[in-house]
């Protein structure tokens, strides 16, 4: 007869137990009990960068790697991608379901009118240097903003954690473009309320002398799709970030700029920019055999390929491609384009690539549109925080109000010197 249980033989004793199975995952706490002896602390698990490690319960994203297989609380990717749009899906991921029409409405009204920061907001970001990182610069301002709401910590309580949520998502645009303006020396655009949420962003990064910037209705509709593809992945690195340092109850802003510091490194969301510089570095098509060869041989990586949890095709770098081509009909073809699908050709049939399941992930093409959107290349991981704040919202909402979550606090496998004594200075070798 069947049962939902694991038999484990430990060999040291002879000893048999049975630990429960739930959802094709045992409880790493049911190890515990395995011990040599009474004085054993007993058995731990141990998963070095949680490759095998459930962290939490979700109910929030779905990612399926080896089928290429990613879902919005159930809503396919390319379904939202071609219906929704960003603010719906934002509402989505938080909620759990899609919004009425009422409820859609008071949701954009409430983004709209939180667009705005505060004027010594402004005047700090200015007081960075002149040619600042603008992720420095976004992730720096994102833990100022938690001095000016002190009601902030106040997390248990829903209405002071939902008006954190509204103002995160709505001024994030706001730095991400005084952080662009800064970084090149313009003044900053205040927000346009009359503009949709990617039309204002798109005003805020580009008006110069016009009153009204008109954004370009293929790219506000293109920038809208790449945002709903990085809203949410699920627990990815800057993800666990904001439930690490969320579970320690600090406020949302402090615990978002440590999610967009883990965002900024090149294997995450620094990656888009990484796969500009590497295309920039082949600089052309007959470079590539001698690029992959030296990939192979262990210089660097191929940015832009391979993942954590996809094995297959990243289904949105499928959507993304469609996306840039209608992106170049406005903006003329990006010539890194031809190098960059040039490349994917000859890896996607290199056997180096094939065995070890690596195709392209988001990255490989995002930055090329970004770049053809006339978006510096520092601008890019910028540009993923902005709609990846709604994931790290949603997790964080979602930890707070999981039973189960303790403060995140690892085990380790110590394997440093035994007790010693003190050497003074003066006798030591
Ligand atoms: N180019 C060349 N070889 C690679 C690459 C790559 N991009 N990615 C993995 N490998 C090789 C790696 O050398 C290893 O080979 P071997 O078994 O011979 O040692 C094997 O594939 C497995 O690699 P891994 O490092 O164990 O895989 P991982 O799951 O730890 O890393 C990754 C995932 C995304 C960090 C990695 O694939 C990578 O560095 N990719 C390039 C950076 C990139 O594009 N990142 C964006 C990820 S998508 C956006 C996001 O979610 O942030």
């Amino acid at each position: 007869m069947p049962k939902d249980t694991l038999s484990i033989t430990d060999n040291r004793t002879g000893k048999d137990y049975e630990v429960p199975i739930w959802e094709d995952t045992i409880r790493a706490m049911d190890l515990r009990q395995i011990k040599v002896n009474e004085d054993d602390f007993g058995m731990m698990s141990y998963d070095p960068a949680f490759k095998n490690t459930a962290s939490t319960k979700s109910r929030i994203t779905l990612v399926d790697g080896e089928n290429g297989i990613l879902r919005y609380r159930g809503y396919p990717i390319d379904q939202l991608a071609e219906k929704s749009n960003y603010l719906e899906v934002a509402y989505l991921l938080l909620n759990g379901e899609l919004p009425t029409k009422k409820d859609y409405n008071q949701w954009e009204y409430d983004i709209i009118h939180h667009t705005i920061i505060h004027e010594n907001i402004r005047q700090l970001m200015q007081n960075f240097r002149y040619d600042a990182h603008p992720m420095g610069l976004l992730i720096s301002t994102i833990a100022a903003l938690s001095t000016f709401y002190p009601e902030a910590p106040q997390i248990q309580d829903s209405q002071v954690r939902n008006i954190q949520i509204q103002r995160l998502i709505a001024k994030m645009p706001t730095i991400a473009a005084f952080s662009y303006r800064h970084s090149r020396g313009l003044p900053f655009n205040y927000p346009d309320n009359d503009l949709s949420y990617t039309g204002n962003f798109l005003s805020m990064m580009f008006k110069m002398t016009e009153v009204k910037y008109d954004p370009n209705p293929v790219l506000e509709r293109a920038l809208d799709v790449l945002f709903i593809l990085h809203a949410d992945h699920e627990q990815n690195c800057s993800t666990n970030a904001m439930r690490s340092i969320g579970s320690s109850n600090v406020d949302p802003y402090s615990a978002m700029a440590g999610a967009a510091a883990a965002l900024y490194g090149p294997l995450h969301g620094g990656a888009n920019e990484a796969v500009l510089r590497m295309l920039a570095q082949i600089g052309d098509k007959k470079n590539i055999p001698d690029f992959i060869e030296k990939v192979k041989g262990g210089e660097g990586r191929l940015m832009g390929f391979g993942h954590r949890v996809y094995k297959n095709y990243d289904p949105r770098a499928t959507i993304i491609k469609k996306v840039a081509e209608e992106v170049f009909e406005v903006t003329g073809r990006n010539p890194l384009l031809d190098i960059a699908t040039e490349l994917e050709r000859i890896a996607l049939e290199d056997d180096y690539f094939i065995e070890r399941k690596l195709y392209p992930n988001v990255d490989f093409y995002s930055g090329i549109i970004y770049q053809a959107m006339d978006l510096p290349v520092a601008m890019f991981p910028v540009m993923f925080a902005i709609p990846r704040t709604v994931g790290w919202l949603s997790q964080w909402q979602e930890m707070l109000q999981d039973d189960e979550q303790k403060i995140a606090r690892p085990r380790q496998v110590y394997l440093g010197e035994d007790e010693r004594k003190f050497v003074p200075m003066d006798k030591r070798k």
